[in-house]
């Protein structure tokens, strides 16, 4: 990388910042992500701290937010609409109540606390004058907003006149202004967007962009065709009510009518506290909307005005911020991936980044078109992002932060492991090397499937041990695993006898794993466990299914034409026959559909989809315990889906299941309603333990 000139970098990251504040503040239309806004920030602020002499008094990062749009009246908040001070881990939300709180209101002070989610949106200020909303602005500056009433009046959740707060033993205020945070779920905001691309309309960045953007529309109409939402989470100035505290506001709210969030809580020890923020971590996936952390504040209305603020961020309150899914880190180097059916996948290699508590050394650049379209070069700065259940994978590189040094990357003309010129077919925007079946780095990532959890489930074997037996020319497939001898390790570094044997009597026991985990194991295209259990309890044996034409296929329940068509295709090829006679040569069972102890039938007439990482069950065993309880497991959410089971990381399905209806039960959700309908402990998990490492932590590519 060249030597920067200072100067010259502090006025390009200037202009950079004043883009990208334009965009974001007054166009509605960010370019970069926060992640990538955060990161110029940085580089800035390290300039100039670098370099006092650089820095001027207008210097960007003195300054807190950007200028209004012109189009909507100003509107000065009575009281300002504060901001709050962040909190990035549980450490500093301990140290905020020992040195902002306890300091101040004394440590035998009895304080207790509201928890809320900080949703992602944008906050705005309803005032009622008897009853009835006679305006609403956005918070803007925090002490000046716009005016943007008629468009609020659209929002469906923001009441235009409000309930008798009966029941509460509280008048109906005189007067009183509402805050809260108008705000887009993520299905809504998918959906819009798909509908603006539809009609070659721009598309928002994120669900918050797009609530702002549609709350500040020249048109109410328009921003009524929007799925804006509202939750209410406090109160400016009031009269004609004594509230006292942040619980009795939020009761109060939502006697009025007021979408108030259901996941608030009020806490007097802060260690349970602790522990209710400890859970969001997982929960948050599960949300409908975007949430970026917890609010937590004090609750009492006397304590917060004796606590005051600094600035803008008050004492009393402060935001405990989720890990970001995404972060900025340099691309070092391209290299390509080999799969198990030859596709041809580039890989970034970067430096070392920490996303949402886990460090990514690599990212998924998907594919050749991926890298052209967005132009991605060796030594960007790059958009790295990490969410729900897909691998990691870069999302751009950031243009305002070349130096000229970096490099554009040409796509291998041959496969990078046999030299074969790769070949791409009409209409697949994938590179393939065609030497399948010879060339070694396909089979590496075959055998790596075939011992796999879900599939033969052989432990000790994995990507180095893959790697090691097909270079030492053990392995001319995934059958000659079977013909491993103790002979074969002799003398080999690392393989004592204990670790010989152990390996061996881990591929042995393979051999009785159930027809549905071979056929996982083979790795057709398309074929993953649920076809695979379909396939073996209909045909009842692997010839069966070699066998069987597209149509014979297709009449089974869940198995449509592209996944029969693949299995034909699979079987017409000499290579996998011949594989098939080597494994059943090997004493491999290639009949019986899964012996099922059928546990019970409480489950019986239920239909479950799996997502995300459970605690302690694969997928696979959850899905064979649902099974053995009579349930049925699906791919896809659908109205008739019973339940969704979401674990870690979960994704679309999750989001698919909030938006239907749907129940989500995690881990000990499902063990309770199968406990409730019969026993767990006869569960396929149960009979062989293992200690395997949480698959989160497995962040590096295996294709
Ligand atoms: S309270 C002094 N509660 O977060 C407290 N804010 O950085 C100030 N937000 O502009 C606001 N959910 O847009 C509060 N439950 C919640 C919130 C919340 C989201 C946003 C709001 C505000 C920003 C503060």
């Amino acid at each position: 990388m060249s030597q920067i000139d200072p100067a010259r970098r502090v006025a390009e990251l200037r202009a950079a910042i004043e883009e990208a504040n334009y965009h974001y503040y007054v166009l509605d239309q960010p370019q970069i992500s926060d992640a990538a806004y955060d990161a110029l920030m940085r580089e800035l602020q390290a300039l100039e701290a670098a370099h006092p002499e650089l820095v001027t008094p207008e210097s960007l990062t003195r300054r807190v937010s950007g200028q209004p749009a012109s189009q909507f009246a100003k509107v000065r908040h009575p009281q300002p609409m504060l901001s709050l001070g962040n909190a990035m881990d549980e450490a500093a939300l301990r140290e905020w109540r020992e040195s902002r709180v306890l300091k101040l209101l004394g440590r035998d002070t009895p304080i207790s606390y509201v928890v809320e989610p900080k949703i992602d949106g944008l906050a705005v200020a309803l005032t009622y004058r008897a009853g009835l909303l006679v305006q609403g602005a956005t918070r803007g500056d925090g002490e000046v907003g716009e005016d943007v009433t008629a468009n609020l009046r659209t929002v469906r959740g923001i009441p235009l006149r409000l309930r008798s707060p009966a029941g509460t033993g509280l008048p109906l205020a005189t007067l009183i202004e509402v805050r809260g945070e108008v705000y887009m779920r993520r299905a809504d905001f998918e959906a819009l967007n798909a509908r603006l691309a539809a009609s070659g309309d721009k598309t928002f960045a994120n669900p918050r962009n797009s609530a702002a953007g549609s709350l500040r529309q020249k048109d109410p109409a328009l921003t009524a065709s929007r799925p804006l939402r509202f939750f209410a989470y406090g109160v400016g100035p009031f009269e004609g009510v004594a509230l006292r505290s942040q619980w009795q506001a939020l009761q109060y709210l939502r006697a009025l009518g007021f979408p108030v969030n259901a996941d608030a809580r009020l806490f007097d020890d802060f260690e349970e506290l602790i522990a209710y923020c400890r859970t969001w971590m997982d929960h948050r996936e599960r949300l409908p909307y975007e949430a970026d952390g917890l609010v937590i504040k004090v609750d009492s209305f006397a304590q917060q005005r004796e606590l005051g603020a600094v600035q803008r961020d008050p004492r009393w309150a402060i935001a405990f911020k989720f890990p970001a899914r995404e972060a900025v880190t340099r691309l070092v180097n391209i290299v390509v991936n080999v799969g198990r059916t030859g596709v041809i996948t580039p890989n970034a290699e970067l430096e070392p980044v920490v996303i949402g508590g886990v460090t990514v050394r690599n990212a998924s650049l998907h594919n050749a078109d991926y890298i052209a379209e967005r132009d991605i070069r060796i030594g960007d700065y790059v958009t790295v992002q990490r969410a729900g259940d897909v691998i990691p994978y870069v999302v751009g590189p950031l243009l305002e932060l070349r130096t000229g040094a970096e490099q554009p990357w040409v796509f291998p003309e041959r496969c990078p492991a046999c030299g074969t010129p790769l070949e791409r077919q009409e209409g697949e925007v994938a590179w393939r090397c065609p030497n399948f079946g010879i060339c070694p780095a396909q089979l590496v990532r075959r055998v790596e499937h075939f011992v796999s959890r879900g599939a033969m489930d052989i432990v000790g074997i994995g990507e180095r041990q893959a790697e090691q037996f097909v270079s030492m020319g053990w392995l001319q497939d995934v059958a000659d695993l079977y013909q491993l001898t103790p002979e074969h390790f002799a003398g080999v570094e690392g393989y004592g006898p204990k670790r010989v044997a152990n390996l061996l009597h881990a591929i042995d026991r393979s051999r009785r794993r159930p027809l549905e985990r071979l056929i996982v194991g083979l790795g057709i295209r398309y074929v993953g466990s649920v076809a695979a259990a379909a396939l073996a309890s209909h045909f009842g044996s692997l010839d069966a299914i070699m066998t069987a034409s597209e149509a014979e296929l297709q009449a089974v329940e869940g198995i449509g034409p592209v996944v029969a068509a693949s299995v034909v295709d699979f079987f017409s090829r000499e290579a996998n026959r011949r594989l098939v006679e080597k494994l059943r040569a090997a004493g491999l069972r290639l009949s019986g559909a899964a012996p099922r102890a059928q546990a019970g039938t409480g489950l019986a007439g239920k239909s479950f989809v799996l997502t995300g990482t459970l605690p302690s069950l694969t997928r696979e065993q959850a899905a064979e315990l649902i099974k053995a309880h009579g349930g049925k497991v699906s791919e896809s959410v659908s109205k008739k889906t019973s339940y969704v089971v979401a674990g870690a990381s979960a994704g679309s399905k999750l989001a698919r299941a909030g938006q239907l209806g749907v129940p989500v039960l995690d881990e000990a959700g499902l063990l309770a309603l199968i406990g409730a309908a019969g026993t767990a402990s006869d569960h396929p998990a149960a009979a062989e333990p293992r200690a395997a490492p949480a698959p989160t932590g497995q962040l590096s590519l295996d294709l």
